[in-house]
């Protein structure tokens, strides 16, 4: 874990959502699925978990959403980098990443290793998407099921309060296999990211509890309860 500055250099509004590429130095760049908490010297009393979306010169693109103090030349501090993040298997050919109930922002940075290690990707969601590689086969959120019947890896994003929900879309009264590996990415607030232990972000597993913002956010999916 390191602290450091960076710098906001672009803003870029993709998939609905303000990124920004940023600037910083190499030992602060998170993995997919891992975050950074940033701060500058606005009000803002909290720092905001910022996320990899993609690579850039000397930094990379972040999204969580950024916040809208935001603006180019503008300079943060980053704690991090912080979290357990996605872990692609290098065998994975058939990859599907699926976000339930937002942007799919968080999983875009598994789509240039995927795409790397020649794995079709289908990305699944609702939401509105922009500069996809052509390679990208976009599904509805309705074609679920099917994606994860053929998909041997998916990733899932989805806010702690519709795990419920994730579990009934996958399972939909059929007899879902899970012949896959499979995580998710639990959304939650993270506001300490695990200092003061707070236990805000807290997320039931089957062996009890873990702190999302350490332990997670990205969860083998059999982890969970
Ligand atoms: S954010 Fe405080 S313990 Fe996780």
């Amino acid at each position: 874990m390191y602290t450091g500055k960076g710098k906001v250099v672009e803003l870029i509004l993709r998939d609905g959502l303000r990124h920004a590429r940023l600037t910083c130095s190499e030992n602060l760049i998170p993995s997919p699925g891992q975050y950074l908490l940033a701060s500058d010297d606005s009000d803002s009393p909290l720092p905001v978990p910022i996320f990899y979306t993609d690579s850039a010169p000397q930094g990379f693109i972040a999204t969580s959403p950024v916040p809208d103090s935001w603006n180019p030349g503008r300079e943060i501090t980053l704690r991090g980098p912080l979290g357990r993040g996605f872990g692609l298997p290098s065998s994975a050919r058939r990859v599907g990443l699926a976000s339930l109930d937002g942007s799919p922002s968080r999983l875009h940075g598994l789509i240039r290793p995927a795409l790397k290690q020649n794995a079709a990707v289908a990305l699944i969601s609702d939401w509105r998407l922009d500069n996809l590689p052509d390679d990208v086969e976009v599904q509805p959120l309705s074609a679920l099921f099917e994606i994860i019947q053929w998909a041997d890896y998916v990733a899932f994003d989805a806010a702690r309060q519709n795990l419920s929900e994730l579990r009934e879309r996958l399972f939909n009264g059929k007899q879902a296999k899970f012949p896959f590996e499979a995580q998710i990415l639990v959304r939650t607030p993270v506001p300490c990211g695990g200092f003061a232990e707070c236990g805000v972000c807290a997320v039931t597993v089957k062996s009890g509890w873990q702190m999302a913002c350490k332990e997670g956010p990205v969860f083998d999916w059999i982890e969970l309860r």
